[in-house]
């Protein structure tokens, strides 16, 4: 998803673009914004588009600063919200390194950063980082893997029950590789072998009639999946899933 996609995007864009906002079940977004923020600090709503976020934190910050690397979802923006005074309104890329330097006390990232490229990533990261202030809150929110997996495992398991082949195999990948894919096979020394979600393991023994069910991580050493490892994440793990149940 690169600029001139999100260029494009914004007439559609209610009809193409999942609102987080709207569609977060808990409101644990909002309340994370409410929990940090102050009429004396400054917020950067970093990829805002439209600006669904700006009216909540326009209300609840000093300034706030709504940055995109769209010109025309930052021009819908200001059109929908430019009325609000504290909300200055910026077209940047964040996988660039900025000409501009802000000092932001909070930002708001939310599904902004869903570019495939791995050094623009870093960068879009690093730039995070350098906007806010020391001890600055970030409220990041991107995609979860998992759940694309999971969701993957839930249609693919509806579709059995229902007797429905799956004929969704499209792309340039080949059956196998989809398939190992979506069902977590992934080889470990040369033997395909089975990867459970943890959602994707609740689901299995809620299926086959267990209860209280609780999941764990085995925690183990980087040397068991490579020796030598350079720059380990500090404090995490590969692990197996540690799986406690009851019979119903
Ligand atoms: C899925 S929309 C999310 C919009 C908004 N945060 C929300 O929750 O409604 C992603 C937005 O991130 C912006 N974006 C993508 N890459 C960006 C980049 N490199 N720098 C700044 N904004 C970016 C896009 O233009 C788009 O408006």
């Amino acid at each position: 998803m690169e600029k001139d996609f999100w260029e494009k995007i914004s007439d559609n864009y209610d009809e193409e673009i999942h609102d987080v906002l709207k569609s977060d079940q808990k409101s644990i977004v909002t309340a994370h914004i409410n929990r940090i923020a102050s009429k004396q600090k400054t917020v950067g709503d970093i990829g805002c588009a439209i600006g669904k976020w700006l009216p909540l934190l326009s209300g609840l910050f000093k300034e706030v600063h709504a940055i995109d690397i769209s010109q025309s979802n930052i021009d819908y923006a200001k059109t929908n919200h430019g009325h609000l005074k504290n909300i200055r309104f910026r077209q940047m890329d964040m996988t660039v390194n900025p000409k501009t330097k802000y000092s932001f006390d909070v930002i708001v990232c939310v599904n902004a950063i869903l570019i495939p490229d791995y050094e623009k990533r870093q960068v879009f990261f690093k730039n995070l980082n350098r906007f806010l202030k020391p001890k600055g809150n970030l409220v990041l929110v991107v995609p979860a893997f998992e759940s694309y997996l999971f969701s993957e495992f839930i249609i693919d398991r509806s579709n059995r029950k229902e007797n429905i082949a799956d004929d969704e195999i499209k792309g340039k990948i080949s059956k196998a590789e989809h398939f190992a894919f979506k069902q977590g096979t992934a080889k470990l020394e040369q033997t395909p072998t089975k990867h459970y979600l943890e959602e994707e393991l609740i689901t299995t023994l809620g299926d086959f009639g267990f209860t209280n069910i609780n999941v764990e991580k085995v925690e183990y050493s980087w040397d068991k999946e490579v020796h030598d490892l350079p720059n380990k994440p500090l404090g995490l793990y590969p692990w197996d899933w540690l799986v406690t149940a009851v019979k119903k």
